[in-house]
């Protein structure tokens, strides 16, 4: 489907896959690891994507636009480990076609 973009994901053993992801399924960054199994089963989107506990936290290494934080976003980030100056919470970065090209990389499990 033309609909999907192209996005790389480092896993925290550090592998990086290339995969395609549907902007058409309402999709977030957290359940795209997570339907890939790039993470392993209940280390990520533990609170079910509601950026209230950081497990789908990632570093994003290329420089695509991504929507601006929202406050609860920003919030549960001021309190998560390991958080670095391109952390953004995956489950609440939606897919949609402006993310072409988008590499992330998952940060560590805390
Ligand atoms: S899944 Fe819990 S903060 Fe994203």
């Amino acid at each position: 489907m033309e609909q999907d973009i192209n996005i790389k994901i480092t896993d925290r053993e550090g592998n990086t896959h290339s995969i395609q992801a549907p902007t058409d399924m309402a999709m977030n960054l957290m359940e795209v690891v997570r339907s890939f199994e790039l993470a392993e089963e209940g280390t990520i989107g533990v609170c079910g994507g509601m950026a209230m506990c950081a497990s789908c936290q990632c570093y994003v290494l290329s420089d695509t636009q991504l929507p601006e934080m929202q406050d609860d976003e920003e919030a549960m980030l001021s309190e998560a480990f390991y958080v670095k100056d391109n952390s953004r919470l995956g489950c609440q970065i939606h897919i949609t076609p402006e993310l072409e090209g988008l590499e992330v990389e998952l940060a560590p499990e805390s």
